[in-house]
């Protein structure tokens, strides 16, 4: 499985490598696969200019790689957007979230121009759903968030013992029917509470490299 996203991370470097410039502001995800791409970019520091970061451990792990991180509120442009999925179907729409840093990845890939996604090939899926769907919710509308899930028909598990970036909570769905990501997404961001869910039908990726 490692030798995979080390794969694709190596694909999306070369992929990246004549398109850097001096000034290039690059958007980084969070998780194993983005980790073994952040480790390759190390070597191409020179030739861009930093990075917006998706999450607090990226962060760290980009400045101990020696790339400058900025906050997103300190860019104007980010040319590129790179990171991983949990599932990505054949229209492209995406499950993100596994590592609860959705909400960020979602802005930063908003923000970007060109989101390229990196997975191995078990990520890829007929039908979105099987991998649970991570909702980060306000703390105190958890309850009321679990139940609105369960009258869309989901099944939701609260997250224990993590808390996102921004200080909230994550519940797990099963059960939804996700044939209409695009609705589905804006359906569930329509509850009060709901800070923003893993489906990545707005912001899909322009480009998906796989690997074996
Ligand atoms: C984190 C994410 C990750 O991109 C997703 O969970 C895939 O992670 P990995 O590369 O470790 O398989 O959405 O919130």
């Amino acid at each position: 499985m490692s030798g995979s996203k080390i794969n694709v991370a190596k694909q999306a470097v070369d992929f990246l490598e004549n398109k850097l410039s001096e000034k290039m502001i690059i958007g980084i995800g969070t998780g194993t696969t983005v980790n073994f791409f952040i480790e390759q970019l190390k070597t191409l520091k020179h030739r861009f200019d930093g990075a917006v970061s998706s999450s607090d451990r990226s962060s760290a792990i980009l400045q101990d790689a020696g790339i400058k991180v900025y906050e997103l509120n300190g860019v104007n442009e980010i040319a590129y957007y790179v990171d991983g999925a949990d599932e990505v179907s054949k229209d492209y729409s995406l499950i993100k979230g596994g590592g609860g840093a959705h909400t960020r990845e979602k802005i930063v890939a908003s923000a970007s121009e060109h989101f390229i996604c990196i997975v191995d090939k078990s990520k890829i899926v007929n039908d979105l759903g099987a991998f649970p769907l991570p909702i980060e919710v306000i703390p105190e509308s958890r309850s009321l968030v679990s139940r609105k899930i369960l009258s869309l028909g989901g099944m939701p598990t609260y997250r224990q013992g993590f808390t996102t970036d921004q200080g909230n909570q994550i519940i797990d769905v099963t059960g939804l029917d996700l044939h209409n990501s695009l609705d589905m997404e804006y359906k569930i961001n329509g509850i009060a509470g709901v800070v923003d869910n893993g489906i990545f039908a707005i912001n899909k990726p322009k480009t998906v490299l796989i690997s074996e």
